[in-house]
């Protein structure tokens, strides 16, 4: 049986990744998380923590004490774990260099003390910056554009450099924007629908045009699991994207969730832009479908359809989500100032 360490495992992607790899009893899963924010054990149910092949540790990558600690215990590293909000990276990067880049760096540090099968670093699109050719492949230049993306695109290169250099079995992803259930409420879908469902703005920064392509999470994960089942002689050293080839834009989403549920297109307020925003990312497919046989399943009409539907059964998750003094307070101060610079334009 292997066992995996799972950084940032009690987020959106890891704990669906989580959920993924725990089907095949070949595995066992330590899922290491700080529980920041956007941390959250109501992501795992109880078959998940039941489950012998699986143990939570609370704690912080760039804590070397522990990572010292669990690194012993594995074979494999997948890392999630990051600050992942644009805009809070606007506002703060401080935590964004310290767990994006320090922490990636303290784990790779600690991967390379002993010989192991393989460290996956859970890269972004958001590091190649908006697109300069499409569909943008694995050698679009590397120019991100706000904070998070620059710490992600440092970890990114630190990941490569330790196999470049050291010749560690590491192999980066950069997942295109995922979505789907358990993703925390500020990020732009589930902001959507839980707006819409409380009759709350939609809020849209600038034109609204700017285009993304979206990856629905269970198809993310299943993508990874490829990742660990491969052998790792045959992925060392690669980095693939996780796209569609597939883009919609903010308004098109904003039309989606708004008609599912008969709300008025009234909801939408425009709002000035966000600083450094990417304005397009679309994903070649070519190579992940080449070296992993792999490719999104769930059409992104479908995929939205179902995450509605989340949300909509799973009030239970996010309205206590929202209700917190934490949430409440980025909420105001973010769009409260973002509002005054829209109205200042005026
Ligand atoms: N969501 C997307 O669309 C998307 C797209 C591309 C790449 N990614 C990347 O995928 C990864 C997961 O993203 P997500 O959307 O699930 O994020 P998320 O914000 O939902 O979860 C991040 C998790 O990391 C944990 N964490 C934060 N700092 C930590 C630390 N210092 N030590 C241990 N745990 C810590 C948090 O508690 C949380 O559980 C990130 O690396 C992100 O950059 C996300």
């Amino acid at each position: 049986m292997r066992t995996v360490l799972v950084t940032g495992g009690a987020g959106f992607i890891g704990s669906n990744f989580t959920i993924e790899l725990l089907k095949d009893k070949n595995y066992k899963v330590i899922v290491l998380d700080k529980l920041t924010y956007a941390g959250n054990l109501d992501n795992f149910s109880d078959e998940v923590t039941r489950n012998p092949r699986f143990e939570f540790i609370k704690g912080d990558i760039a804590d070397r004490s522990v990572v010292e600690k669990v690194m012993k215990r594995v074979d494999s590293v997948i890392n999630f774990a990051a600050e992942t909000h644009i805009d809070r990276s606007i506002v703060n990067y401080d935590p964004f260099v310290q767990t994006d880049f320090i922490g990636t760096y303290i784990l790779l540090d600690e991967f390379r003390k002993k010989t192991r099968d393989r460290f996956i670093q859970i890269s972004t699109s958001e590091v190649y910056g908006s697109a300069q050719t499409v569909p943008m492949t694995e050698t679009h230049p590397i120019s991100p554009q706000s904070p998070y993306a620059a710490t992600k695109a440092g970890a990114d290169r630190m990941a490569y450099s330790f196999y470049k250099t050291y010749h560690l079995p590491i192999v980066v992803v950069r997942p295109f924007n995922n979505y789907g259930p358990n993703q925390y409420p500020e990020k732009l879908i589930p902001f959507f629908i839980a707006n819409a469902i409380e009759d709350k703005p939609l809020y849209v920064y600038g034109s609204g045009k700017n285009t993304r392509d979206w990856v629905y999470v269970k198809d993310c994960a299943q993508a990874l699991k490829r990742i660990l089942d491969i052998s790792a002689d045959k992925i060392k050293g690669e980095v693939f994207n996780l796209g569609s080839g597939k883009e919609y834009d903010v308004l098109e989403i904003a039309g989606i969730v708004l008609d599912y549920f008969n709300k008025p297109r009234s909801l939408i307020k425009k709002i000035a832009d966000r600083p450094g925003h990417v304005e397009r990312l679309i994903s070649d497919t070519k190579k992940v479908k080449k070296i992993l046989g792999w490719q999104v399943k769930t059409e992104f009409n479908k995929g939205i359809v179902e995450t509605i539907k989340w949300y909509e059964e799973n009030k239970w998750w996010w309205e206590k989500i929202r209700k917190r003094k934490e949430y409440q307070q980025f909420y105001n101060g973010w769009y409260g100032s973002l509002m005054k610079v829209t109205q200042s334009k005026k």
